[in-house]
């Protein structure tokens, strides 16, 4: 029998809250982290866009295993209680100068990871050039703030530049692409774009 795309957010929504994540995007990082191996225990991790916080968790739990530092920066504040100890936090723009100041302190990172996304108005194109605007300064954060060898992972809404974007990571990375996770949404419109093992 077809799972409907409401039993599928169910589901994803229902196991975030029973294993104690504040959102289903959860296992979208999942899935991503264990089809790409982006993040290792002892890592240094950027996460920009953390809020609630399900990646920030998950990155603590399951991929630093407690062990290195997660830099989660957000314009609202995470809503994990009590926040790791792994976790440093910063609320406010990530690409002010203030705030971009305190990540580039913090850094350089092994992988940075981005699920940031804009507050949609439902204009397609209003929304689309949006999260091509933030997930462009995330690349450019990448390029000056991420190691040789590191893992970028970036949310994009499709239609919003992403083959350009791509082009453009295929110059930083060994290996760039486009993913899909089976936990987004069916009537999503976002997308990842990978990059790994900086040259
Ligand atoms: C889909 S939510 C992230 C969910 C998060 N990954 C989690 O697992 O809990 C997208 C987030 O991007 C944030 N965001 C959007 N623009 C931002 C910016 N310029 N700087 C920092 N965060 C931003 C929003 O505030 C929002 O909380």
């Amino acid at each position: 029998m077809a799972v409907s795309r409401r039993d599928k957010a169910d589901f994803f929504t229902k196991k975030a809250h029973s294993e104690g994540y504040p959102a289903r995007s959860v296992y979208k990082l999942e899935e991503i982290n264990s089809t790409h191996r982006i993040i290792k225990p002892g890592d240094t991790v950027l996460d920009v866009g953390a809020a609630p916080g399900s990646w920030t968790l998950f990155t603590h739990r399951e991929l630093i295993k407690g062990r290195g530092k997660i830099v989660s920066c957000d314009l609202n504040p995470l809503s994990l209680d009590p926040v790791p100890p792994t976790v440093i936090e910063f609320t406010g723009d990530a690409f002010s100068k203030e705030i971009r100041a305190k990540l580039v302190d913090e850094g350089p990172y092994d992988a940075i990871i981005s699920d940031a996304a804009p507050m949609t108005t439902g204009n397609r194109i209003v929304d689309t050039s949006r999260s091509e605007y933030l997930a462009e300064q995330v690349v450019m954060l990448a390029e000056e703030q991420l190691k040789t060898h590191g893992n970028l992972v970036i949310k994009i809404f499709q239609g919003g530049g992403e083959q350009e974007i791509l082009k453009r990571m295929r110059t930083i990375f060994k290996k760039a692409k486009a993913f899909k996770p089976k936990a987004s949404r069916d009537d999503s419109f976002e997308i990842f774009l990978i990059g790994l093992d900086k040259v």
